[in-house]
């Protein structure tokens, strides 16, 4: 049967705005060019182009499968021994802020998950903050922020002229922002820069945050990718230590190169264990009328890693190893780089984490993508942990082909008006 457009109910939807992120994903999947390239999302894969699969993650699946577990729904706060794993590895064996009753963790649906429970939870309690993001941020805070009611702005945070952050601009901005504001930060390997808050100039984000009486909510995918498993869960060891609130969000896709199963945790750090538990009753109300209870399977894959002292020495060294892969594809591609343009791009030996800001502009990100199929977010970021000794060279050539492109095109004499 055929339907005049004047009865349908949802003749005025209009179309969302593409995810520049997955979006671009659909469009590398659709692309016909043999040697395309997709730098685009920011997963890890290995020297194969492959997305591993951790030796520990086989190994403790294979286990759970030979149990033979069956499918039970998992409480509304997730798996305990995940709930409790996950806030170990957050926080440490023996951080007072834990032991002193004044943690809640829940299990999420991967990181954005977490992400998207803390919002709906801050929204809760504080429904006129405004929420402060860096400037860039993570593709998807922005649209998950406001999805969840908030205003979103942002603070100064990245310069391209020095490569690095505008550290003292940011300090400013944050002195003047409304009380109670939601301070939005990159725990470690800052999405999508890759330029990173660093050692003291935490004690001054965390006195601003006390000064301000903010709200401190820590994004931290990519644990093990800055300098360590410990090193990069230091900032939140810190703030949980010195602030009376703090909410981070964790993702074990990349650590744990679980992306599909939908790894995550929400940490809320609070004043003390009576809070911690009306807050906990909240988060579960929120998850309970989202999804009602979490997935279990990656959960499960995760508690059993961390509860084996040899396959969490395992786990740790296989983040090791992949950290250190997208170092040396940093060093080689700034090698390959240093061969064929003038420009320096020594700064991507800088950066941290799975991502660089390539500093290529829109248009050049665009023309790359066109013209060679090679995939990266309009903003100039590539993820270089999918670059690997087949494609090096031909991205290296994209890059600077289309340096010099576009090197060509303004040294042509403008047309006359
Ligand atoms: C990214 O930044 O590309 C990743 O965190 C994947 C995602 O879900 O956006």
């Amino acid at each position: 049967m055929n339907f005049k457009k004047e009865e349908s109910l949802l003749a005025n939807v209009k179309t969302a705005p593409r995810d520049a992120i997955l979006g671009l994903t659909e469009t590398y999947v659709a692309d016909p060019n043999p040697k395309k390239v997709n730098l685009g999302v920011g997963v890890y894969y290995d020297d194969q182009g492959k997305v591993p699969l951790l030796e520990c993650v086989r190994r403790a699946d294979e286990a759970l499968t030979a149990a033979g577990i069956a499918r039970p729904y998992l409480a509304m706060d997730g798996f305990p021994e995940f709930v409790r794993a996950a806030q170990t590895l957050l926080f440490g064996a023996d951080h007072p802020a834990v032991s002193q009753g004044r943690v809640t963790t829940v299990q999420a649906v991967g990181g954005t998950g977490g992400l998207k429970v803390g919002a709906d939870f801050i929204r809760r309690f504080a429904p006129e903050a405004v929420l402060y993001m860096s400037d860039p941020s993570y593709d998807n805070h922005r649209p998950l922020f406001e999805e969840a009611g908030f205003r979103v702005e942002t603070y100064p945070y990245y310069d391209p002229r020095t490569r690095g952050i505008r550290f003292a601009e940011m300090l400013e901005f944050l002195r003047d922002a409304p009380k109670g504001s939601v301070a939005l930060l990159h725990a470690c390997c800052h999405n999508p820069t890759g330029v990173d808050i660093r050692g003291e100039q935490w004690k001054d984000v965390i006195k601003v945050i006390a000064e301000r009486r903010l709200i401190p909510f820590l994004d931290f995918a990519y644990q093990g990718f800055g300098e360590g498993v410990d090193e990069d869960a230091e900032v939140a060891r810190r703030f949980a230590r010195e602030l009376p609130l703090v909410l981070v969000a964790m993702s074990f896709s990349k650590s744990f190169s679980l992306y599909g199963e939908r790894v995550g945790s929400l940490s809320v750090v609070t004043a003390d264990s009576g809070e911690a538990a009306r807050v906990l009753s909240n988060l579960k109300r929120m998850i309970r009328t989202n999804y009602s209870n979490p997935p279990s399977h990656g959960a499960r894959i995760v508690a059993s890693v961390l509860a084996s002292p040899e396959l969490s020495a395992l786990w740790r060294k296989e983040v090791l190893v992949m950290r250190d892969r997208v170092r040396s594809m940093r060093r080689e591609l700034v090698e390959r780089l240093k061969k064929r343009i003038p420009a320096d791009f020594g700064f991507i030996l800088q950066q941290r984490g799975i991502f660089s800001y390539s500093g290529l502009s829109r248009e050049q990100m665009v023309a790359m993508r066109e013209r060679y199929s090679v995939y990266g977010i309009e903003s100039g970021r590539i993820c270089v942990a999918a670059l690997n000794p087949r494609n090096l060279d031909y991205v290296a050539d994209a890059i600077a082909a289309t340096i010099a492109l576009s090197a060509a095109e303004r040294s042509k004499p403008r047309a006359a008006a």
